[in-house]
């Protein structure tokens, strides 16, 4: 049927010498639902200029064939099997004791599952060397199990309300004294190292406000003050496929496999990557000795994730900015946006230098205050109210009270997480539905009454999935 009204469009068209439809013919066999798309245009025409495009960004070389091959070759199994298999025996035969010509003594030491993750992280972010952990924070707990009592820490101010509660209530009780900073601003950072710096940890770009720390100049001012001062960078918001902070200068690259890595919202996951030899065996000890590890179930499951990290990124990428550029034209809606490739953010050059592209993250204030907020998340019908963020579904949600509550209150107004903030994650759904959604439940908040073109447009399309 399709191919019948492609060789009748064709052959109507005699400017078309070839058998290809032509590209409006294509977008007529292949246009999506219609309607939110035509009822959407009347109300919402983007100004190009107002942010970058995503076509302005070259991904780095021969990304997706890495996350496809890279650690998983089948070569590697006696059975020659093309997907890696899910190794759960948590213990090896040995031929004499302490002999196991496999590498493999006890799975908390060593997982061959495990391994092909890890030797896939390694390759995404340009490093020699990455270890998995049982979550993100556990990751982190390893890293800063690096130091000893006596040692200080200088931090972004702006990060996960979870790594800002270890910083304050689990590191410093162990006689870390750990610095908070906006580490936007480098006179902050040269004003606070000294002999007892041993880490720098930085989060960028930030959560929940997207402020974005320049990587290469943080390393730099760190080393230039003393080579041994480790400087890691949650790359949990941006993803190895836009943001590779080992070459950048930095010494681990740190992530919440949880989110964009795995992006599927069904693992809780943490890695380092690192390039340094001596780095990998303190922490490669430290997995072991602290014991917090992924399972092997779990680690094939990111594996597998990281087989399209390259085109559901490229997808977050464009419906991101898409969402933000809306919010921005919706001034009687939404107070303020944040996104780093608005040109409106502050450290938009910055990004588009160090970065290859943007993630979904997307933060916004909207008109008014707590009830609005609250109005809003209660009326979103495609985006899920619910924490967490990177996977193939939208979410939003409120820092202050969720994500963000362990942040004390002043320290909260003071880095701008204010009650009308809301964070989005920008999945990989149609973007008309996604702006269909955020602008009913927008007017719904803020003028208290849903616009009925786009309720008409989500009730058609969304009844049937939205419960
Ligand atoms: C930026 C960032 N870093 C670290 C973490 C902690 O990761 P996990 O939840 O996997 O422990 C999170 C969790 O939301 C995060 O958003």
């Amino acid at each position: 049927m399709a191919q019948e009204r492609a060789e009748a469009s064709t052959a109507a068209n005699s400017n078309h010498h070839s058998s290809e439809p032509a590209s409006d013919e294509l977008h007529l066999l292949f246009s999506p639902l219609p309607g939110v798309t035509a009822l959407l245009a009347s109300s919402f025409t983007h100004r190009e200029t107002s942010s970058v495009m995503a076509e302005e960004f070259q991904p780095f070389p021969h990304f997706g064939t890495q996350a496809i091959h890279a650690g998983n070759e089948p070569e590697k199994w006696t059975s020659g099997a093309v997907v890696p298999p899910i190794s759960l025996s948590t213990t090896f035969k040995q031929t004499a004791p302490g002999e196991y010509p496999g590498g493999y003594d006890y799975s908390r030491s060593g997982n061959p599952t495990r391994e092909v993750l890890e030797t896939a992280l390694a390759n995404l972010e340009n490093g020699r060397y990455a270890l998995t952990y049982a979550s993100g924070l556990a990751a982190m707990m390893n890293i800063v199990s690096l130091l000893q009592a006596g040692d200080e820490i200088i931090s972004m101010n702006d990060m996960y309300g979870g790594s800002n509660r270890f910083f304050r209530h689990v590191a410093s009780r162990n006689g870390l004294k750990i610095h908070l900073v906006d580490m936007t601003d480098l006179n902050r950072i040269h004003a606070l190292l000294n002999d007892k710096t041993r880490l720098l940890w930085v989060e960028t770009p930030t959560n929940p406000t997207l402020r974005v720390v320049d990587i290469e100049a943080v390393c730099k001012a760190a080393k230039e003050f003393k080579e041994e001062i480790i400087v890691a960078v949650d790359n949990t918001f941006m993803s190895s496929y836009f943001q590779r902070p080992l070459d950048l200068g930095a010494d681990i690259s740190h992530h919440s496999l949880t989110k964009y890595m795995n992006g599927h919202s069904d693992v809780v996951m943490g890695a380092a990557v690192m390039s340094n030899e001596g780095l990998y065996k303190r922490l490669k000890f430290l997995q072991n000795a602290i014991g917090a590890v992924p399972s092997p179930f779990d680690c094939f499951l990111v594996n597998r994730g990281l087989k399209t990290l390259h085109l559901r990124m490229r997808e977050h990428m464009k419906n991101g900015l898409t969402v933000a550029k809306y919010l921005e034209e919706h001034p009687a809606l939404v107070e303020r946006v944040i996104h780093p490739g608005l040109r409106s953010h502050p450290q938009y050059e910055l990004c588009k230098k160090q970065c290859r592209g943007y993630s979904g993250m997307v933060t916004f204030f909207i008109k008014g205050g707590l009830e609005e907020a609250k109005v809003f998340l209660q009326t979103i019908k495609v985006f899920t109210l619910a924490e967490s963020l990177g996977g193939y579904e939208s979410l939003a949600e409120h820092p202050a009270i969720m994500t963000h509550a362990s942040v004390p209150a002043e320290e909260r107004e003071m880095l701008g997480i204010s009650d009308n903030l809301i964070r989005l994650s920008v999945g990989l759904e149609d973007v008309d539905d996604l702006i269909a959604d955020l602008d009913n439940a927008l007017r719904t908040a803020v003028f208290k009454k849903p616009n009925q073109l786009q309720n008409g447009g989500l009730s058609f399309g969304l009844s049937t999935i939205v419960t």
